[in-house]
């Protein structure tokens, strides 16, 4: 069987970690592929919550193997909290958690740096998460970057800290007046976490390779959302990965021929955590109405999100670079009670209206979105576990947003929980689904 790719469709925290637990009951693998602890996914089963940051989100399933692949960032310390959280909810994970010798490691002067390169930025500061994920990669691209299979060697992980620190303390001492970051305050508490973690390394490459030989069932969990990525969002308000579809390849180690379906999750509004533009955001009570209806607060950092209409000139956009081939619609739970939705359908810049999305930064601050309205409905949805038991207004809703896209529906979430959960058509086969 081959893979399936699940990527977030907007900025980040669309109900990606929900949706990828709730498919992993038909999966074999699931892997996390790209990213690091800037994620925040959420899972709630049997009303209890669960917050995963690395670790992929099938891990709830107690036969699902979970991968975390050399494209991800990886801080030990983040990691080890996170194993300690599982053990004590008495999930067993031991056979099955494992870790790519390849992923890159975060460590202490990443987040120091973060935070600096952030004060240096001032006003055009980007609102990253603060866990160290750009300096991260920064290193893995300039080749001065500690791989995961490093740590687990101490004379090895020993002369690469010894060297990368001396680099790295340059710029903080020189450049930002700071302490140096000393060896002595890293090394030892990084080689135990090294001998906790050591039992989870191997070639994952090759476990998913062998595992779709197989015919085994393999989802790939991505991390932030289309307009984040780094090459494609809303550059320099991204994050460091490549977050669509795509990066599963790179990010795991597979062919494009190896992802039958690409799975976008699209929230039923649009939320940003951070700065940059955000052409439908809401400034007013029902921007801070949608805030407080969908808990939207980062599920990492604590912070408000900013929230607004859906914005379907941008989710076209997500589609198209994505290679979407169905949609699983989340929180539309969120918008009962409102009697008329708005949808952005175009954008106007200098007098003329446009269905496509600027790529440069300037035009995308200056448009001004045209939208199209839509009845709402009043009913609560969240206890709705049939397409045809949804209101009227919200299938137009939904229909519409598929007819926009030219994607259809497979999956619409009404609650966070994991029984909360609409199946339209099997988001597996591309072909299926409603179209409107
Ligand atoms: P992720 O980063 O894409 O995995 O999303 P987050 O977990 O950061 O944020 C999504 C939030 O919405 C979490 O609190 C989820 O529990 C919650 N959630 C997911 N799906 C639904 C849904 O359909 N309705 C509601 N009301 N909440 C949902
Ligand atoms: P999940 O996987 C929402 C945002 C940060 C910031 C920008 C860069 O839970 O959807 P970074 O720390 O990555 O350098 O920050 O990206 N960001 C996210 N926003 N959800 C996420 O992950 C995010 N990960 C990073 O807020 O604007
Ligand atoms: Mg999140």
């Amino acid at each position: 069987m081959p893979g399936y790719a699940i990527v977030g469709m907007q900025w980040g925290d669309e109900g990606k970690g929900k949706i990828v637990d709730y498919l992993t009951k038909d999966a074999d693998l699931v892997v996390r592929h790209q990213g690091g602890n800037n994620a925040g996914h959420t899972i709630v089963v049997g009303g209890v919550q669960t917050i995963l940051h690395i670790i992929p989100s099938g891990v709830l399933h107690p036969d699902a193997v979970c991968v975390v692949g050399n494209g991800t960032v990886i801080d030990p310390q983040v990691l080890c909290k996170e194993l300690d959280a599982l053990d004590a909810a008495g999930c067993n994970y031991a056979d099955r958690l494992k870790i790519s010798s390849s992923a890159h490691i975060i460590l202490p002067y990443h987040k120091a740096l973060d935070g600096l390169y952030e004060q240096f930025r001032g006003k055009d500061l980007i609102g990253t998460t603060g866990r160290g994920i750009g300096p991260a990669y920064a290193d893995k691209a300039n080749r001065i970057g500690i791989r995961f299979g490093d740590l687990m060697d101490s004379d090895r992980f020993a002369a690469k800290l010894d060297r990368t620190l001396q680099y790295h303390n340059l710029v903080l001492v020189e450049a930002f007046g700071n302490e140096p970051i000393r060896f002595a305050s890293i090394f030892d508490e990084y080689c135990g976490y090294a001998e906790r973690l050591r039992p989870f390394m191997t070639d994952t490459t090759a476990l998913v390779q062998e595992a779709l030989r197989n015919d085994k069932r393999v989802v790939f969990e991505g991390a932030q959302g289309a307009m984040l990525d780094l090459d494609h969002g809303t550059f320099p308000y991204v994050t460091s990965s490549t977050t669509l579809s795509c990066g599963a390849c790179s990010g795991a180690g597979v062919g494009p021929a190896d992802l039958h379906a690409v799975i976008g999750i699209v929230k039923a509004y649009t939320t940003r955590v951070g700065e940059g533009p955000f052409p439908t955001e809401l400034h007013d009570e029902q921007g801070d109405g949608l805030r407080k209806a969908g808990h939207e607060f980062g599920a990492t950092t604590g912070r408000p999100r900013r929230c607004g209409w859906l914005d379907c000139v941008q989710l076209r956009r997500a589609a198209r670079i994505n290679g979407t081939t169905a949609l699983v619609l989340t929180k539309p739970d969120v918008l009962s009670g409102q009697e008329t939705l708005r949808i952005c359908t175009g954008y106007m810049i200098d007098n003329k209206v446009t269905q496509e999305f600027p790529p440069q930064l300037e035009v995308l601050e200056q448009v001004t979105p045209v939208y199209e309205e839509l009845s709402g409905w009043k009913e609560d949805i969240s206890a709705c576990r049939d397409w045809d038991e949804l209101p009227e207004n919200a299938r137009r809703y939904f229909e519409r947003i598929a007819e926009l896209l030219d994607v259809p529906i497979a999956i619409v979430s009404v609650g966070p929980g994991r029984e909360q959960t609409i199946v339209h058509a099997s988001p597996f086969e591309p072909t299926s689904g409603c179209l409107a």
